[in-house]
Formats: structure tokens, sequence, C-alpha cells
């Protein structure tokens, strides 16, 4: 008997990537066309909102298109479309959002609401099937939390960050020492060359605790640089990229390894833009090698947003009916778990 084949067509709007694709089975990308807008914000020194929206309106079309060409799809093909509800910038959401509901309504085809870290954690699931149970943490620039999945769509926070996300650290350290934005790769090729030397600190928290803070790791960078210029010492850049990165990544990997000892998984996903930093990924797959952990780790066309893990992530919750209706609006806040532990 022939397989079912379904597709699922993908939008992703929520920060400054304007991107579709197409996903079949929840598995085999069939397209993923990304327009970045980075080369835009660049030189403002950050993602500036309403260009954002602007450049949206003016990709979706033309992104949405190419993604359906490119996988030789049409769109009486597709089963269903999955669309990053929240959380992002509203008014970039807005036009992902508007246009997966014109397409819904002009094709009678379903609409699917889908959270953004929920699809950060399915770009794992288009390189090998999702394992359950597992742990994911999911670093971005817009947060940095330990998940705990069961199964399909079964989402429980175990941390999360109180302030800077791990990406928005990165990117606001990078700017400080005079890099530009996005900030993260900036800091990792740089750290490359240095060595941690700079005494920087490392937010545990409370014993045990999940929850990360990265703002006063941030300020401490501050008041070295600012006490190094009062008395007009030189600061060495790689070996200070190299140190708060080697701040971040100590708290990050070893709250990673106590969520995994704690829900007694086998299972570590990393997600997220971060995920494509180079010492994250050595020291992470070395720890869980010592540590007898199975890690997975997206490829980096799969780590920063991208509309394939939308599509991913939205397909099993097509499969579970769990449709939206018209009335779908975007949502910056929205939750991916109504209860944390
Ligand atoms: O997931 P993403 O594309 O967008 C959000 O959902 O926020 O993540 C973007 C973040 C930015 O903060 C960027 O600086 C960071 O990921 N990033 C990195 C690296 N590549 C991207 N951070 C550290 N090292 C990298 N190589
Ligand atoms: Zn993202």
């Amino acid at each position: 008997m022939k397989k079912r084949r379904d597709l699922v067509l993908g939008i992703e709007t929520s920060c400054d990537e304007t991107s579709a694709a197409v996903v079949e089975n929840g598995t085999k990308v069939l397209s993923n066309i990304i327009s970045s807008q980075m080369d835009v914000h660049r030189q403002f020194g950050g993602v500036v909102p309403e260009v954002a929206s602007r450049r949206h309106v003016e990709r979706i079309t033309v992104v949405i298109d190419q993604a359906l060409r490119e996988a030789h799809v049409s769109l009486e093909e597709i089963n269903a479309i999955a669309v990053t509800q929240g959380p992002g910038l509203v008014g970039a959401l807005l036009i992902g959002v508007s246009a997966a509901k014109a397409l819904s309504f002009a094709t009678g085809v379903p609409l699917i609401s889908v959270h953004h870290i929920a699809g950060h954690i399915y770009a794992n699931h288009l390189v090998k099937p999702l394992e359950f149970p597992l742990v994911a943490l999911v670093v971005s620039g817009g947060h940095t939390e330990l998940i705990y999945m069961e199964g399909h769509n079964q989402f429980q926070r175990l941390g999360r960050t109180r302030d800077d996300a791990a990406g928005e650290a990165f990117d606001k350290v990078a700017r400080l020492i005079g890099l530009p934005y996005p900030g993260g790769p900036q800091i990792d090729r740089l750290a490359a060359q240095g060595s941690p030397s700079y005494d920087l600190p490392r937010a545990w928290l409370e014993p045990e605790s999940l929850d990360f803070s990265f703002s006063g790791l941030k300020s401490a960078v501050i008041q070295l640089l600012h006490k190094a210029k009062q008395k007009n010492e030189k600061i060495v850049l790689p070996d200070l990229a190299a140190s708060f990165q080697q701040s971040v990544l100590e708290v990050l990997i070893t709250k990673a390894i106590r969520a995994v000892r704690q829900t007694g998984v086998n299972h570590l996903l990393l997600a997220g833009g971060v995920s494509a930093n180079s010492a994250l990924r050595t020291q992470l797959l070395m720890r869980c090698e010592q540590e007898g952990i199975c890690l997975h780790i997206p490829p980096l066309e799969l780590c920063t947003d991208n509309a394939a893990m939308i599509a991913s992530a939205g397909t099993y919750l097509y499969y579970e009916g769990k449709y939206a209706d018209l009335s779908l609006n975007a949502d910056p806040g929205l939750a991916l778990v109504s209860s944390s532990t």
C-alpha cells in the first residue's frame, strides 16, 4: 500500500527572517526558503521592529510561492498551513499570521498555530525522529529555556531565564566591544582566538535551580571595560570574548545536564540560534559523551529561524486535529506551556 503523504506548508515571520517551507510527513524538508533581513538591521545595531514588518510584507508572497515551486507542490496538495503565532515581534508575526489565514480561507486547508520554541525543538526532528522522553535546551535571541517532553505536543517547562536570553547576552556584549549585529557569531569567532583569562561571574542561582540569569554577567563586562578605561589598561578582546562565552556555556551545560539527571531521560536536544555556537556544540558533546547522554544538535542551517521547523511542529498538531480558526491573532507573549514545575 502506498504510504500517505502529508504535506504541511510552514510560515515563519517572528523576527527578522521571512521564511516558508514545505515538509512531508513532519520529517522530510521539500523546501525551506529563508529571506534574511540581517543586512538591513545591521546598520541599526539590532532588529528595528517597524522595518522588519515592512520587509516581511514585501517578501512574504514571493517566499511562499518559491517554497511551493521548489517543493514541486501546488497549494491544492497542501494538507495544512502551519504558522508561528508567537512569541516574537507583534508586527512581524502579524504578517505571517495574516498570510496563513488568507491562504487557509482561500483554499479551505486547515490552519495550525505553532509556538516558535516548539518549532526550534522540532528542527531536530527534521534530522532524526525525536525520541521521548527528552529534555531540550532552547537557546535563542529571545529565549533560554529547559523543556521536558514526554511525547509530541507535550511541553513542560523546567527552567527559564529570569532576565536576558543567552543570545541577547551575546548580542549585547558584542555591541559593547564594538562588534556588528548579530553579535553571537562574532563572539564565537573572536573567542576561538583567545583564552578565558578574565574572571567573570556565573549565575548559578539557588542550588539545583534550572533557571538562568545573564544580566549580571553583562553588567560585569560593562564594569570590566569601564575600569580598564579609567586605568588606561588595554583589554585583550579575544580573551574577553572567550571569558564571556565560557561563563555562558558553563551555566548552560551544567544546568542542561542537571535537567537530564533530574528527569531521568536519556536524550538531550539543543535548539535555537545559539546552538550554532561552535564551543557550545563541542563542549556539550564532550560532556554528554562522558555522562552517557544521547545529544541531538540540529545542523547549522536549521539552528536559526526557518519555516521547516514550524511545518514539522505543526504536522503533529495537525495529526491531533488541533486546528486554529480565522480569529487567530499574533501573540508576542504566547506561552508554550500552561504550567511550569
Ligand atoms: O533562534 P534565533 O535565530 O532567533 C530567535 O528566535 O531569537 O536566534 C538568534 C540568536 C541571536 O542572538 C544570535 O546572536 C545567536 O542566536 N547566535 C549565536 C550564534 N549564531 C547565532 N550565538 C552564539 N554563537 C553563535 N555562533
Ligand atoms: Zn528563533
